[in-house]
């Protein structure tokens, strides 16, 4: 078992900056999730920890050990990509055990060697229960579903019982039901061979639901690292505040007008924290913050969404657009047209400034 830190990890490829002198420490046993859109740097952050990558820059260490020249076969790491990349010729069984052939291991610490054919049965037994495939080992993948697929791919790098599990979006190719399930099945996983776990995805949604830690990336730059529900409840600027949430979170342009209050349009939004008058800032309100009534916040119908248990209203607020949730049993839908007013909590009030885009409170 190891940790994964980088260390101003900077990779270059030609005029592009894929990632920029990333620094992240992840713990030992840890899930991590990497989380950003498409073409932010993820999997060339993850493919460096495999050494699929050259560093241009940096440090990066697995464990104690530098791993900048250390080739990907001398690294004790197994990786689950998108595609599950399963031999169609071989059974589930074979497609299982084929790692445990290829190459030796090291058992309890000793020089690495060729596994007896036991212990790798041993060990493939013991995979394919933890994954629920024991039914399936003699299936084709041809004949297998897609969320069975990626359970045999896991269950490929669970037997080489790596020092750290990194894997790419392998989730993508799934249904949203099975999504869900298979989400469970890592999850599950990670908590029995208790090892770290790094995990890109772009799918808030995954991050949020699997992660002990996330670290969210724009532009290959780390915007913020910590535990979803912090960084849910405090994002550091308004890039992670717009990712982070569904619907997204609602940002109103404004300026404090006096302490802890911000002045947009006809509305005055009270906040918590020391933010000094006159300054320009974006007010974030998550639309699950916002309720009709009573309230500081004046804003007309534009819209409403019916979604059976819960509905969205979509509203104009000082000419930005907002989406407010409510619950279907909490009375009628407002008219299209109507000025309504909105409560908050001020403690939901997020508030960055509208230069930087970084938190001010
Ligand atoms: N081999 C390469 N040569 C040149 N540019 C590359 C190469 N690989 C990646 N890039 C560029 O580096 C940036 C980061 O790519 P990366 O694949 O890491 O993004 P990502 O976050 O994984 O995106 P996605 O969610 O689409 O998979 C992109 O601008 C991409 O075009
Ligand atoms: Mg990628």
């Amino acid at each position: 078992m190891s940790g994964v830190s980088f260390e101003g990890v900077t990779k270059r490829f030609d005029t592009v900056t894929a990632v920029d002198a990333l620094t992240l420490d992840i713990v030992d046993g840890e899930f991590m999730v990497l989380l950003g859109p498409s073409g932010c740097g993820k999997s060339t952050a993850l493919r460096m920890i495999a050494g699929l990558e050259t560093i241009s820059d940096g440090v990066l260490r697995i464990g104690d050990r530098v791993v900048n020249n250390v080739e990907a076969k001398d690294r004790d790491i197994a990786m689950v990509f998108q595609s599950y990349a399963l031999y169609p010729h071989m059974t589930v069984a074979q497609n299982v055990e084929f790692p445990l052939k290829a190459r030796k291991y090291s058992v309890d610490g000793g020089p690495p060697r060729k596994l007896t054919a036991d212990e790798r049965a041993e060990r493939v037994d013991d995979a394919v229960k933890t994954l629920g495939l024991a039914e399936l080992t003699k299936r084709k993948p041809g004949a297998l579903s897609g969320g069975q697929r990626q359970r045999v791919a896991l269950a490929r790098a669970m037997v080489r019982r790596p020092e750290v599990f990194l894997m790419d979006e392998p989730l993508s190719n799934l249904d949203a039901k099975l999504r869900a399930q298979t989400r469970l099945d890592i999850v599950e996983l990670h908590r029995e061979v208790a090892t770290t776990f790094v995990y890109v995805t772009h799918d808030q949604v995954e991050a949020m639901t699997m992660a002990d830690r996330m670290a969210v990336i724009a532009d290959g730059r780390l915007q913020q690292v910590g535990e979803p529900q912090t960084v849910y409840e405090r994002p550091a600027n308004l890039f992670v505040a717009r990712f982070i949430g569904s619907p997204p979170m609602n940002t109103i342009e404004g300026e404090v007008a006096e302490a802890g209050v911000v002045a947009a349009g006809a509305s005055r939004i009270p906040f918590t924290g020391d933010v000094a008058k006159g300054r320009k800032v974006v007010v974030g309100l998550r639309p699950e913050h916002l309720h009709l009534g009573e309230g500081d916040i004046e804003a007309t119908v534009k819209a409403v969404e019916w979604l059976g248990h819960e509905r969205h209203v979509i509203v104009d607020i000082a000419g930005s657009k907002a989406i407010v949730r409510q619950e279907t049993d909490e009375g009628a839908a407002p008219r299209i047209g109507e000025t309504v007013h909105l409560g908050h909590h001020v403690e939901n009030v997020h508030v960055f400034d509208a230069g930087s885009t970084e938190r001010l409170n």
